[in-house]
Protein backbone atom coordinates (compact mmCIF):
# COMPACT_ATOMS: atom_id res chain seq x y z
CA UNK A 1 0.00 0.00 0.00
CA UNK A 2 1.68 3.24 -0.79
CA UNK A 3 2.25 5.58 1.73
CA UNK A 4 2.01 9.49 1.36
CA UNK A 5 2.80 12.48 3.13
CA UNK A 6 1.14 15.82 3.15
CA UNK A 7 2.73 19.00 3.33
CA UNK A 8 0.76 20.86 6.21
CA UNK A 9 0.11 18.05 8.86
CA UNK A 10 -0.81 20.66 11.48
CA UNK A 11 -3.24 23.75 10.68
CA UNK A 12 -4.27 25.69 13.36
CA UNK A 13 -5.83 28.52 11.72
CA UNK A 14 -7.35 29.70 8.01
CA UNK A 15 -6.44 33.21 7.04
CA UNK A 16 -5.90 34.44 10.58
CA UNK A 17 -8.79 32.67 11.93
CA UNK A 18 -8.51 30.14 14.64
CA UNK A 19 -9.97 26.56 13.05
CA UNK A 20 -11.39 25.61 16.34
CA UNK A 21 -13.13 29.02 16.42
CA UNK A 22 -14.63 28.35 12.99
CA UNK A 23 -15.87 24.71 14.29
CA UNK A 24 -17.26 26.46 17.11
CA UNK A 25 -19.06 28.95 15.87
CA UNK A 26 -20.74 27.00 12.25
CA UNK A 27 -20.36 23.48 13.33
CA UNK A 28 -18.81 20.68 10.93
CA UNK A 29 -18.42 19.71 8.29
CA UNK A 30 -17.91 23.51 6.87
CA UNK A 31 -16.71 24.81 3.93
CA UNK A 32 -14.02 27.82 4.76
CA UNK A 33 -13.05 30.05 1.55
CA UNK A 34 -10.50 32.34 1.95
CA UNK A 35 -11.13 35.45 -0.22
CA UNK A 36 -7.92 36.92 -0.58
CA UNK A 37 -6.31 33.69 -2.51
CA UNK A 38 -9.14 33.91 -4.95
CA UNK A 39 -8.60 37.37 -5.58
CA UNK A 40 -4.80 36.77 -6.21
CA UNK A 41 -5.74 33.81 -8.68
CA UNK A 42 -8.23 36.35 -10.37
CA UNK A 43 -5.01 38.88 -10.27
CA UNK A 44 -2.61 36.62 -11.68
CA UNK A 45 -4.87 36.27 -14.64
CA UNK A 46 -4.92 40.18 -15.55
CA UNK A 47 -3.09 39.90 -19.08
CA UNK A 48 -6.33 38.31 -20.73
CA UNK A 49 -9.02 40.60 -21.94
CA UNK A 50 -11.61 38.90 -19.52
CA UNK A 51 -11.26 36.35 -17.23
CA UNK A 52 -14.76 34.39 -17.12
CA UNK A 53 -15.62 31.95 -14.15
CA UNK A 54 -16.23 28.57 -14.78
CA UNK A 55 -18.94 28.85 -11.56
CA UNK A 56 -19.44 24.76 -11.74
CA UNK A 57 -16.55 24.99 -9.95
CA UNK A 58 -18.21 27.04 -6.77
CA UNK A 59 -21.44 28.89 -7.43
CA UNK A 60 -22.04 29.89 -3.89
CA UNK A 61 -24.05 33.70 -5.07
CA UNK A 62 -21.21 35.33 -2.17
CA UNK A 63 -18.16 33.86 -4.19
CA UNK A 64 -20.35 34.79 -7.72
CA UNK A 65 -20.50 38.19 -6.40
CA UNK A 66 -16.86 38.43 -4.91
CA UNK A 67 -15.46 37.58 -8.28
CA UNK A 68 -18.44 40.11 -10.06
CA UNK A 69 -17.13 42.94 -7.87
CA UNK A 70 -13.91 42.59 -8.74
CA UNK A 71 -13.88 42.38 -12.71
CA UNK A 72 -14.28 38.71 -13.33
CA UNK A 73 -17.03 37.75 -15.89
CA UNK A 74 -18.92 34.37 -15.95
CA UNK A 75 -19.74 31.42 -17.25
CA UNK A 76 -22.86 29.23 -16.52
CA UNK A 77 -23.86 25.88 -17.74
CA UNK A 78 -27.68 25.80 -17.00
CA UNK A 79 -30.75 27.96 -16.49
CA UNK A 80 -30.01 27.78 -12.38
CA UNK A 81 -26.15 28.48 -13.10
CA UNK A 82 -27.90 31.64 -15.00
CA UNK A 83 -29.80 32.84 -12.76
CA UNK A 84 -27.17 32.57 -9.30
CA UNK A 85 -25.35 34.89 -11.68
CA UNK A 86 -28.45 37.41 -12.08
CA UNK A 87 -28.88 36.91 -8.30
CA UNK A 88 -25.33 37.71 -7.53
CA UNK A 89 -25.44 41.08 -9.38
CA UNK A 90 -24.25 40.49 -13.11
CA UNK A 91 -26.09 42.13 -15.90
CA UNK A 92 -27.77 39.38 -18.66
CA UNK A 93 -25.82 41.00 -21.46
CA UNK A 94 -23.40 43.72 -22.41
CA UNK A 95 -20.29 43.80 -24.25
CA UNK A 96 -18.47 41.20 -23.39
CA UNK A 97 -21.71 39.61 -22.58
CA UNK A 98 -20.94 39.29 -18.67
CA UNK A 99 -23.23 35.79 -18.18
CA UNK A 100 -22.23 33.15 -21.07
CA UNK A 101 -24.27 29.67 -21.26
CA UNK A 102 -21.94 27.50 -22.60
CA UNK A 103 -23.68 23.69 -22.73
CA UNK A 104 -24.27 20.96 -25.26
CA UNK A 105 -27.72 21.18 -24.83
CA UNK A 106 -30.73 23.19 -24.25
CA UNK A 107 -33.22 21.94 -21.74
CA UNK A 108 -36.55 23.53 -22.49
CA UNK A 109 -36.22 25.69 -19.48
CA UNK A 110 -32.28 27.11 -20.04
CA UNK A 111 -33.70 27.70 -24.01
CA UNK A 112 -36.51 30.18 -22.80
CA UNK A 113 -34.29 31.73 -20.01
CA UNK A 114 -31.08 32.72 -22.46
CA UNK A 115 -34.07 33.51 -25.16
CA UNK A 116 -35.95 35.86 -22.89
CA UNK A 117 -33.23 37.43 -20.77
CA UNK A 118 -30.99 37.57 -24.07
CA UNK A 119 -28.17 36.12 -22.64
CA UNK A 120 -25.13 35.42 -24.48
CA UNK A 121 -24.95 31.40 -25.65
CA UNK A 122 -21.92 29.59 -26.92
CA UNK A 123 -23.00 26.37 -28.24
CA UNK A 124 -21.75 22.81 -27.87
CA UNK A 125 -23.76 20.79 -30.54
CA UNK A 126 -24.89 21.87 -34.04
CA UNK A 127 -28.72 21.09 -32.60
CA UNK A 128 -28.33 24.29 -30.59
CA UNK A 129 -27.32 26.52 -33.37
CA UNK A 130 -31.33 25.29 -34.79
CA UNK A 131 -33.07 25.92 -31.47
CA UNK A 132 -31.84 28.99 -30.65
CA UNK A 133 -31.77 30.08 -34.03
CA UNK A 134 -35.50 29.39 -34.05
CA UNK A 135 -36.34 31.49 -30.87
CA UNK A 136 -33.93 34.01 -31.72
CA UNK A 137 -32.43 34.97 -34.91
CA UNK A 138 -30.31 37.45 -35.80
CA UNK A 139 -28.38 37.00 -32.72
CA UNK A 140 -24.60 36.99 -32.18
CA UNK A 141 -23.25 33.66 -30.70
CA UNK A 142 -19.88 31.78 -30.44
CA UNK A 143 -19.38 27.87 -30.75
CA UNK A 144 -17.23 25.47 -28.28
CA UNK A 145 -14.85 23.28 -30.90
CA UNK A 146 -14.18 19.82 -29.81
CA UNK A 147 -10.22 20.09 -32.25
CA UNK A 148 -10.32 15.94 -32.27
CA UNK A 149 -8.19 15.62 -29.25
CA UNK A 150 -8.52 16.28 -25.40
CA UNK A 151 -6.58 16.34 -22.14
CA UNK A 152 -7.35 15.71 -18.56
CA UNK A 153 -6.30 14.70 -14.88
CA UNK A 154 -8.34 11.65 -15.64
CA UNK A 155 -10.74 10.30 -18.43
CA UNK A 156 -13.69 11.52 -16.84
CA UNK A 157 -12.32 15.14 -17.39
CA UNK A 158 -10.96 14.50 -20.75
CA UNK A 159 -13.31 16.99 -23.17
CA UNK A 160 -11.67 16.85 -25.97
CA UNK A 161 -11.62 13.75 -29.00
CA UNK A 162 -13.84 11.52 -30.04
CA UNK A 163 -15.10 9.95 -26.49
CA UNK A 164 -15.76 13.50 -25.74
CA UNK A 165 -19.59 14.53 -25.78
CA UNK A 166 -18.43 18.03 -25.67
CA UNK A 167 -18.92 20.63 -28.08
CA UNK A 168 -19.01 21.18 -31.79
CA UNK A 169 -16.72 18.08 -33.65
CA UNK A 170 -13.93 20.41 -35.69
CA UNK A 171 -15.12 18.76 -39.18
CA UNK A 172 -18.76 19.95 -38.37
CA UNK A 173 -17.97 23.48 -38.54
CA UNK A 174 -18.18 24.42 -41.96
CA UNK A 175 -21.99 22.86 -41.79
CA UNK A 176 -22.59 24.78 -38.33
CA UNK A 177 -21.65 28.34 -40.01
CA UNK A 178 -23.72 27.75 -43.04
CA UNK A 179 -26.85 26.63 -40.71
CA UNK A 180 -26.15 29.48 -38.43
CA UNK A 181 -26.25 31.48 -41.50
CA UNK A 182 -30.17 30.45 -42.59
CA UNK A 183 -30.91 31.88 -39.33
CA UNK A 184 -29.08 35.18 -39.56
CA UNK A 185 -26.98 34.03 -36.64
CA UNK A 186 -23.52 35.46 -36.52
CA UNK A 187 -21.06 33.52 -34.89
CA UNK A 188 -18.60 36.00 -33.26
CA UNK A 189 -16.53 34.10 -31.51
CA UNK A 190 -14.86 30.08 -30.89
CA UNK A 191 -14.39 28.28 -27.60
CA UNK A 192 -11.90 25.19 -27.49
CA UNK A 193 -11.82 23.79 -23.51
CA UNK A 194 -10.13 20.32 -23.72
CA UNK A 195 -10.24 19.32 -20.42
CA UNK A 196 -9.17 20.41 -16.81
CA UNK A 197 -5.43 19.45 -15.95
CA UNK A 198 -3.84 21.16 -19.34
CA UNK A 199 0.33 21.28 -19.88
CA UNK A 200 1.98 23.17 -22.60
CA UNK A 201 2.66 20.27 -24.87
CA UNK A 202 -1.46 19.80 -25.45
CA UNK A 203 -1.50 23.95 -25.20
CA UNK A 204 0.50 24.62 -28.41
CA UNK A 205 -2.01 22.00 -30.38
CA UNK A 206 -4.77 23.70 -28.92
CA UNK A 207 -3.59 26.92 -30.00
CA UNK A 208 -3.01 26.23 -33.51
CA UNK A 209 -6.50 23.58 -33.90
CA UNK A 210 -7.94 27.45 -32.81
CA UNK A 211 -6.01 29.26 -35.34
CA UNK A 212 -7.20 26.55 -38.23
CA UNK A 213 -11.28 27.34 -37.10
CA UNK A 214 -10.91 30.95 -36.54
CA UNK A 215 -9.13 30.93 -40.34
CA UNK A 216 -12.51 28.47 -41.74
CA UNK A 217 -15.16 31.18 -39.61
CA UNK A 218 -13.30 34.31 -40.97
CA UNK A 219 -13.93 37.87 -40.34
CA UNK A 220 -16.89 37.60 -37.91
CA UNK A 221 -14.43 36.69 -35.37
CA UNK A 222 -14.50 39.15 -31.92
CA UNK A 223 -13.28 36.69 -29.45
CA UNK A 224 -11.85 33.74 -28.51
CA UNK A 225 -11.60 31.62 -25.64
CA UNK A 226 -9.22 29.43 -24.42
CA UNK A 227 -11.56 27.56 -21.52
CA UNK A 228 -10.28 26.42 -18.49
CA UNK A 229 -8.14 23.37 -17.27
CA UNK A 230 -5.65 25.84 -15.96
CA UNK A 231 -4.21 23.10 -13.40
CA UNK A 232 -3.64 24.14 -9.05
CA UNK A 233 -1.34 22.35 -7.19
CA UNK A 234 -2.65 19.60 -5.14
CA UNK A 235 0.35 18.03 -3.79
CA UNK A 236 3.26 19.35 -2.71
CA UNK A 237 5.50 18.54 -5.65
CA UNK A 238 3.01 20.38 -7.87
CA UNK A 239 3.61 23.72 -8.69
CA UNK A 240 1.45 26.88 -10.51
CA UNK A 241 1.10 26.76 -13.89
CA UNK A 242 3.19 29.19 -15.57
CA UNK A 243 0.36 31.91 -16.39
CA UNK A 244 2.74 34.07 -18.64
CA UNK A 245 3.69 31.40 -20.88
CA UNK A 246 0.20 29.95 -20.90
CA UNK A 247 -0.87 33.79 -22.12
CA UNK A 248 1.91 34.26 -24.62
CA UNK A 249 0.78 31.13 -26.27
CA UNK A 250 -2.59 32.49 -26.62
CA UNK A 251 -1.81 35.78 -27.09
CA UNK A 252 0.31 35.13 -30.53
CA UNK A 253 -2.27 33.34 -31.50
CA UNK A 254 -4.49 35.95 -31.30
CA UNK A 255 -1.98 38.23 -32.65
CA UNK A 256 -1.87 36.30 -35.61
CA UNK A 257 -5.72 36.00 -36.40
CA UNK A 258 -5.79 40.42 -35.62
CA UNK A 259 -3.00 40.66 -38.22
CA UNK A 260 -4.94 38.43 -40.62
CA UNK A 261 -8.11 40.08 -39.97
CA UNK A 262 -7.53 43.29 -39.65
CA UNK A 263 -9.09 43.97 -36.51
CA UNK A 264 -8.87 43.48 -32.64
CA UNK A 265 -9.58 40.30 -31.25
CA UNK A 266 -10.66 39.81 -27.25
CA UNK A 267 -8.96 37.12 -25.64
CA UNK A 268 -10.98 35.31 -22.90
CA UNK A 269 -9.90 32.80 -20.35
CA UNK A 270 -12.65 30.99 -18.25
CA UNK A 271 -11.03 29.20 -15.14
CA UNK A 272 -12.80 27.12 -12.52
CA UNK A 273 -10.41 25.53 -9.96
CA UNK A 274 -7.62 27.99 -10.77
CA UNK A 275 -9.41 30.58 -8.92
CA UNK A 276 -11.62 28.49 -5.86
CA UNK A 277 -9.69 25.51 -5.24
CA UNK A 278 -6.83 26.80 -2.95
CA UNK A 279 -9.08 29.03 -1.23
CA UNK A 280 -11.19 26.39 0.03
CA UNK A 281 -11.04 24.10 3.07
CA UNK A 282 -13.15 21.50 4.34
CA UNK A 283 -13.37 21.45 8.33
CA UNK A 284 -14.54 17.83 9.99
CA UNK A 285 -14.11 16.96 13.20
CA UNK A 286 -12.73 13.53 14.13
CA UNK A 287 -15.56 11.29 15.62
CA UNK A 288 -13.34 8.01 15.70
CA UNK A 289 -10.10 6.13 15.76
CA UNK A 290 -10.44 2.37 14.99
CA UNK A 291 -8.02 -0.20 13.83
CA UNK A 292 -8.64 -2.33 11.09
CA UNK A 293 -5.98 -5.18 11.63
CA UNK A 294 -2.46 -3.11 10.35
CA UNK A 295 -4.36 -0.45 9.34
CA UNK A 296 -5.81 2.77 11.38
CA UNK A 297 -8.94 4.61 10.69
CA UNK A 298 -9.70 8.52 11.36
CA UNK A 299 -13.27 8.67 10.72
CA UNK A 300 -14.51 11.82 10.14
CA UNK A 301 -18.12 13.31 9.79
CA UNK A 302 -17.55 15.12 5.96
CA UNK A 303 -17.65 12.24 3.27
CA UNK A 304 -18.39 12.01 0.04
CA UNK A 305 -21.61 13.83 0.13
CA UNK A 306 -19.25 16.79 0.92
CA UNK A 307 -16.38 16.34 -1.34
CA UNK A 308 -16.76 13.47 -4.09
CA UNK A 309 -13.23 13.95 -5.87
CA UNK A 310 -11.36 10.89 -3.81
CA UNK A 311 -13.86 8.80 -4.67
CA UNK A 312 -14.73 10.13 -8.09
CA UNK A 313 -11.24 10.61 -9.53
CA UNK A 314 -8.92 9.26 -7.13
CA UNK A 315 -7.82 12.69 -6.24
CA UNK A 316 -5.55 13.92 -3.60
CA UNK A 317 -6.30 17.05 -1.36
CA UNK A 318 -3.88 17.57 1.21
CA UNK A 319 -5.35 16.94 4.57
CA UNK A 320 -4.22 18.08 7.93
CA UNK A 321 -5.16 18.12 11.81
CA UNK A 322 -5.99 20.91 13.95
CA UNK A 323 -5.22 19.77 17.73
CA UNK A 324 -8.29 20.77 19.57
CA UNK A 325 -5.55 20.88 22.96
CA UNK A 326 -3.78 23.40 20.76
CA UNK A 327 -0.60 20.70 20.38
CA UNK A 328 1.75 21.17 17.07
CA UNK A 329 3.96 19.18 18.21
CA UNK A 330 2.44 15.63 17.59
CA UNK A 331 4.46 12.20 15.73
CA UNK A 332 2.92 11.49 12.47
CA UNK A 333 1.39 8.17 11.80
CA UNK A 334 0.33 6.74 8.75
CA UNK A 335 -3.51 6.70 8.99
CA UNK A 336 -6.55 6.09 6.22
CA UNK A 337 -9.11 8.72 6.19
CA UNK A 338 -12.64 7.87 5.88
CA UNK A 339 -15.83 9.44 6.37
CA UNK A 340 -19.63 9.05 8.05
CA UNK A 341 -21.33 7.07 5.28
CA UNK A 342 -22.24 4.14 4.97
CA UNK A 343 -20.23 2.92 1.38
CA UNK A 344 -16.83 1.59 1.71
CA UNK A 345 -15.62 3.72 -0.68
CA UNK A 346 -15.93 6.95 1.69
CA UNK A 347 -12.45 7.28 1.62
CA UNK A 348 -10.88 10.50 1.35
CA UNK A 349 -7.03 8.77 0.83
CA UNK A 350 -7.63 6.65 -2.08
CA UNK A 351 -6.45 6.49 -5.35
CA UNK A 352 -7.62 6.01 -8.76
CA UNK A 353 -9.48 2.99 -9.22
CA UNK A 354 -10.17 2.90 -5.60
CA UNK A 355 -7.54 1.68 -3.93
CA UNK A 356 -7.10 2.75 -0.26
CA UNK A 357 -4.14 4.54 0.50
CA UNK A 358 -2.37 5.48 3.58
CA UNK A 359 -1.32 9.08 5.25
CA UNK A 360 1.36 10.43 7.32
CA UNK A 361 -0.89 12.14 9.45
CA UNK A 362 -0.45 13.91 13.11
CA UNK A 363 -1.38 11.30 15.78
CA UNK A 364 -5.38 12.56 16.43
CA UNK A 365 -8.14 11.36 18.78
CA UNK A 366 -12.24 11.87 18.59
CA UNK A 367 -12.75 15.46 19.18
CA UNK A 368 -9.56 17.02 16.77
CA UNK A 369 -10.07 18.33 13.97
CA UNK A 370 -9.28 17.60 10.27
CA UNK A 371 -8.98 19.99 7.41
CA UNK A 372 -9.47 18.93 3.77
CA UNK A 373 -7.77 21.23 1.32
CA UNK A 374 -7.50 22.79 -1.92
CA UNK A 375 -11.19 21.69 -1.72
CA UNK A 376 -12.93 25.14 -2.85
CA UNK A 377 -13.41 23.88 -6.62
CA UNK A 378 -15.65 20.71 -7.54
CA UNK A 379 -16.16 20.57 -3.62
CA UNK A 380 -19.62 21.86 -2.03
CA UNK A 381 -21.16 22.07 -5.82
CA UNK A 382 -20.54 18.16 -6.22
CA UNK A 383 -22.30 18.09 -2.78
CA UNK A 384 -25.45 15.61 -1.95
CA UNK A 385 -27.73 14.58 0.52
CA UNK A 386 -26.48 10.65 -0.05
CA UNK A 387 -27.36 9.01 3.57
CA UNK A 388 -29.63 12.17 4.15
CA UNK A 389 -26.45 13.86 5.19
CA UNK A 390 -27.93 18.07 5.05
CA UNK A 391 -25.77 20.33 2.75
CA UNK A 392 -22.70 21.68 4.56
CA UNK A 393 -22.43 25.10 6.15
CA UNK A 394 -19.80 27.42 4.06
CA UNK A 395 -18.16 30.49 5.21
CA UNK A 396 -16.13 33.33 3.08
CA UNK A 397 -13.10 35.05 5.43
CA UNK A 398 -12.59 38.31 4.40
CA UNK A 399 -10.14 40.91 6.37
CA UNK A 400 -10.55 38.98 8.89
CA UNK A 401 -14.13 38.56 9.38
CA UNK A 402 -15.79 35.14 9.26
CA UNK A 403 -19.02 35.29 7.27
CA UNK A 404 -21.76 32.56 7.06
CA UNK A 405 -22.91 32.32 3.35
CA UNK A 406 -24.64 29.44 3.48
CA UNK A 407 -26.32 28.04 6.31
CA UNK A 408 -25.93 23.89 6.99
CA UNK A 409 -29.28 22.62 5.24
CA UNK A 410 -31.86 21.37 7.96
CA UNK A 411 -33.63 18.44 7.58
CA UNK A 412 -37.03 20.09 6.43
CA UNK A 413 -35.03 21.74 3.85
CA UNK A 414 -33.84 18.63 3.07
CA UNK A 415 -37.48 16.61 2.47
CA UNK A 416 -39.20 20.36 1.71
CA UNK A 417 -39.55 18.76 -2.48
CA UNK A 418 -40.95 15.29 -1.08
CA UNK A 419 -45.21 14.51 -0.89
CA UNK A 420 -46.47 11.06 0.56
CA UNK A 421 -49.57 10.74 -1.33
CA UNK A 422 -52.37 10.95 0.36
CA UNK A 423 -51.02 12.37 3.32
CA UNK A 424 -52.07 16.84 3.74
N1 LIG B 1 -15.04 25.69 -19.22
C1 LIG B 1 -15.70 24.58 -19.60
C2 LIG B 1 -16.45 24.59 -20.84
C3 LIG B 1 -15.69 23.43 -18.80
O1 LIG B 1 -16.33 22.35 -19.19
C4 LIG B 1 -14.99 23.46 -17.57
C5 LIG B 1 -14.99 22.31 -16.68
C6 LIG B 1 -14.30 24.64 -17.22
C7 LIG B 1 -14.35 25.73 -18.07
C8 LIG B 1 -13.53 24.77 -15.95
O2 LIG B 1 -12.54 23.82 -15.83
P1 LIG B 1 -11.45 23.99 -14.67
O3 LIG B 1 -10.72 25.26 -14.95
O4 LIG B 1 -12.17 24.05 -13.39
O5 LIG B 1 -10.59 22.76 -14.77
N2 LIG B 1 -15.40 17.80 -11.37
C9 LIG B 1 -14.08 17.75 -11.99
C10 LIG B 1 -13.90 18.84 -13.01
C11 LIG B 1 -14.93 18.85 -14.10
C12 LIG B 1 -14.73 19.99 -15.04
C13 LIG B 1 -15.85 20.14 -16.00
N3 LIG B 1 -15.70 21.27 -16.87
C14 LIG B 1 -13.01 17.84 -10.88
O6 LIG B 1 -13.38 17.88 -9.72
O7 LIG B 1 -11.82 17.84 -11.18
Amino acid sequence: MPVMTTHSPIRTEIAGVPVMDLARQFGTPTFVYDAAKILERLADLKAFDSVRFAQKACSNLAIVDLIRRHGGLVDAVSAYEVRRALAAGYEPHGSPPPVVYTADIFDAESLDLVVEKNIHVNCGSPDMIDQYGSRAPGREITLRINPGFGHGHSQKTNTGGDSSKHGIWHEQLHDCLVNADNYGLSITGLHMHIGSGVDFEHLSQVCDAMEKAAVELGRSLKTISTGGGLPTPYREEDTHIDIGKFFELWNSTRNRLEDRFGHEIRLEVEPGRYLSAESGYLIAEIRAVKKQADNTYYLVDAGFNNLARPILYGAYHPISIAPADGDVHRPLVDVVVGGPLCESGDIFTQEEGGFVARRALPVAAVGDLLVIECAGAYGSVMGSNYNSKPMAAEVLLQDGRADLIRRRQTFEEMVAGEIIPGRA
